[in-house]
């Protein structure tokens, strides 16, 4: 059995001249086992007939919000949460800008907008359409949002203009899905490990010393690692994020509970120590809430370093580990300092004097230092947090494999 065979994809086939190859896209699909079930949008069915759309793909097609039939059937929500996959080709400006925008005016949107699985978009349209800003902007939103586009190719153009803007070929959307399905495959078999958020470390029963981490960058990351199959255990201080439900979740309060839960899921193939662990916790914490005084002197004691303890774990060391360092200044030099001591993989760096990144921003820049020179140390710049996950996996992939 091939890794596509019995996969289900949700093929929403938008209103373009290239929706005619949507047509053979799907007879490849149905040659591998897949299963599929489509949308069309209004427009669409102005290229392609519904029934020859249901003929190759076996199946119902869907095409109206309101369709009370096919809503007590199969909703919009029951049909985003059947596919393993949903591909939108031709994926037109038009729909494009409307997923960037979340609304939710027709079946294909709303499908999308509540969808929570992986989307792939094979965009079609003319060349200045594609080049206008307009689409490059909702194209790097939806990249954001973790949709995966295929594609345009470049050449000559139904309306006699040439350049980038026509639809892959359907045999390349093809290999793209497949790629996705079989290192899915090969990730499954993968465990991965990500701290993230901050640690309370308490004086009295109401009273904690803590730092500025909300967990974005560390959710992002375990978001990302279980989008591409990994099994995937975040162990999180507190944070007011939700996770989704492909996430083991593990929330902790103090750095010894992290320490604990960490232990607890040993061994992984891949670690990332996103959190902001507190380096130091008060030696004997009150019972009771500490009554007001003129001065109060509290000792700390150094919290134990997890990642000190399993990159140096004698046969429990995951086989890729992954710090952070949060820097003000002499970045590279403390990163590396970092990467030496703590006997990681590689470090990823960022900048902490720069307000508007880094603790409890949507944003990042990282630095990436690699133990292994054959490596050369990287930057990427500034980007939501959930791009620089998508980044950083992409390359824990890469040396996975
Ligand atoms: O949570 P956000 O608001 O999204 O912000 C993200 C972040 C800025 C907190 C994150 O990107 C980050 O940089 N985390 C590391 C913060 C830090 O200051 O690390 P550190 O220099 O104290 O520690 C270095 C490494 O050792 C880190 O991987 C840390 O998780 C780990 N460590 C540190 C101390 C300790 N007791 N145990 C550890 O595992």
């Amino acid at each position: 059995m091939n890794n596509l065979s019995q996969k289900k994809i949700l093929l929403i086939i938008c209103g373009g001249i290239a929706a005619y190859k949507s047509l053979e896209l799907i007879r490849l699909f149905k040659k591998q086992n897949v299963e599929i079930k489509t949308v069309l949008t209004k427009s669409a069915k102005e290229f392609v007939t519904p029934l020859s759309v249901a003929s190759l793909s076996h199946g119902k097609v869907y095409d109206d919000l309101f369709d009370t039939e096919n809503e007590t059937e199969m909703d919009h929500i029951s049909l985003s949460r059947w596919a393993d996959l949903i591909l939108i080709a031709p994926a037109t400006a038009n729909t494009i800008s409307k997923l960037s925008s979340g609304s939710s005016d027709d079946l294909a949107s709303t499908v999308v907008l509540a969808s929570d699985k992986n989307v792939f978009l094979a965009p079609a349209m003319n060349v200045r359409m594609w080049e206008h800003p307009s689409t490059h902007k909702n194209i790097s939103t939806l990249k954001s949002y973790g949709y995966k586009i295929i594609g345009p190719d470049i050449g000559d153009m139904a309306c006699g203009e040439f350049g980038e803007g026509k639809m892959s070929e359907p045999k390349d959307i093809f290999s793209n899905v497949k790629i996705y399905f079989d290192q899915l495959n090969k990730n499954r078999k993968l465990k991965a490990l990500v701290t993230a958020g901050p640690t309370n470390e308490y004086i009295d029963p109401v009273r904690y010393i803590t730092n500025k981490s909300s967990g974005k960058q560390g959710y992002a990351l375990a978001k990302a690692l279980a989008i591409r199959g990994f099994q995937t255990t975040l162990i999180s201080g507190p944070t007011n994020i939700q996770v989704d439900n492909n996430i083991d979740l593990v929330k902790v309060e103090t750095a010894d509970e992290m320490f604990k839960a960490t232990q607890k899921n040993l061994p992984v193939d891949v670690a990332i120590f996103s959190a902001a662990v507190a380096d130091y916790k008060i030696i004997e914490k009150m019972n009771k809430k500490i009554k007001k005084k003129d001065s109060l002197n509290l000792e700390l004691e150094k919290n134990i370093d997890i990642l000190n303890y399993v990159s140096n774990h004698n046969y429990l060391r995951p086989k890729l580990v992954i710090g952070f360092a949060a820097e003000t200044n002499n970045i590279s030099e403390n990163a590396k300092k970092k990467l030496a001591e703590k006997n990681c993989d590689w470090v990823i760096a960022n900048d902490v004097s720069n307000k508007s990144i880094g603790f409890d921003s949507n944003y990042n820049e990282v630095s990436i230092f690699y133990k292994n020179k054959k490596f050369k140390d990287e930057k990427i710049e500034i980007k939501k947090k959930s791009e620089i996950s998508e980044e950083i996996v992409d390359r824990v992939v890469e040396h996975l494999n």
